[in-house]
């Protein structure tokens, strides 16, 4: 069997961090490299310095490494983005296209492209949102996924490469904070009430979203990847779905938790955003051609965020990437 050498894009971020810890524990700490244009933060691998705008760069780090895969991270994500949307347009659909091109030219035989649940848009039923939908996202980060799941299903096909992609829904976990996406106040909400302070929410008590616990995301990442090819239907994000809640379920829920916390609604610029996204997914798909099926319960989630933030708290102040 051929050794597997693994390059993720952008590892210090939200879901690097915690996809490169479970990469190294799968496949071996000496094949596995974590890059990120920033410095490097809680990533306890192989690390480089990468932007991966720096194509000649990454192309002599593909073959220092002897790297066959890449799970390309590195990102702007919604909120964040449409602050210069020619600049998030240029990282993350040029920065797509820089990975798919050298991924061709330098025998990469597996790439990971994370998608979003911003694909979606204001032409796409919201309840229980299907696979194949009108797709007319409102944000330059949504037409970037759209257009990038585009390009790795004509990559695919065109070339016969193994591309595969999921639309994370937002993602939830302890052991990182948000990098500037509009699910970000599902993981705020529990640092302020695990450290006893009130709660100013971004968006409306009532925008329902679909979201997912970390473990979970995880956990479809890597059944994706190691999915034999001839499971893998599709060449661009499969949907995958966990729970979808509102700010005021997360916040009476934690409630049951610290009766007193407290959270007051500003809704800003991204109550827009969210209200152009869909409120529920439908998986089926995924769950058909490679046995998707999450395991955590909204209960379950906010019981075990936390159990982990108390722990990480108790500590001191965390420093999370
Ligand atoms: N977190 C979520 O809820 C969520 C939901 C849907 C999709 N996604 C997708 O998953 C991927 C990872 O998301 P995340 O939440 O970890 O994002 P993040 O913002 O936390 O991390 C992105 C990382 O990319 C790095 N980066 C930015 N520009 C770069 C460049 N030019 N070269 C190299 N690195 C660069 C940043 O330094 C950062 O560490 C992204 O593609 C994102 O669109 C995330």
């Amino acid at each position: 069997m051929q050794k597997e050498n693994i390059l993720i894009t952008g590892s210090n971020g939200q879901i690097g961090t915690v996809l490169s810890q479970k990469l190294i524990e799968i496949y071996g700490y000496d094949n596995v490299l974590t890059t990120d244009i920033g410095h490097i933060d809680n990533i306890h691998g192989r690390f480089e310095k990468l932007d991966i705008m720096d194509v000649g760069h990454f192309k002599e780090i593909i073959h220092k490494y002897r790297i066959t895969q890449i799970y390309h991270l590195a990102s702007l994500l919604s909120a964040k983005g449409e602050k210069d949307p020619m600049f998030t347009w240029n990282i993350n659909l040029n920065g797509l296209l820089n990975v798919l091109n050298l991924a061709k030219d330098n025998n990469i035989n597996k790439i990971f492209f994370p998608s979003s649940i911003a694909v979606f848009g204001e032409t796409t039923p919201k309840l229980n949102t299907a696979q194949d939908v009108p797709l007319l996202p409102d944000t330059v980060y949504g037409i970037g996924k759209v257009t990038g799941e585009l390009w790795c299903n004509y990559y695919s096909k065109r070339y016969d490469m193994d591309i595969r992609s999921l639309r994370y829904p937002g993602i939830i976990g302890y052991q990182s904070l948000p990098g500037g996406g509009t699910t970000d106040y599902a993981v705020d909400i529990f640092h302020k009430a695990v450290k006893h302070e009130k709660y100013n929410c971004f968006l409306e008590k009532d925008t329902m979203m679909p979201m997912m616990y970390m473990d979970d995301a995880i956990h479809a990442t890597i059944m994706l990847m190691e999915a034999p090819k001839e499971k893998i239907k599709l060449k661009y994000g499969y949907n995958i779905a966990a729970f979808s809640f509102t700010p005021e379920d997360i916040y009476l829920e934690i409630k049951k938790y610290y009766p007193d916390f407290e959270i007051e609604y500003n809704p800003d610029f991204r109550q827009k955003i969210a209200d152009s996204w869909v409120k529920s997914i439908d998986d089926s798909k995924a769950r058909e051609d490679w046995a998707w099926k999450p395991e955590y319960t909204f209960e379950h989630m906010v019981e075990s965020m936390i159990r982990h933030l108390r722990a990480i708290y108790k500590e001191g102040e965390p420093t999370l990437s």
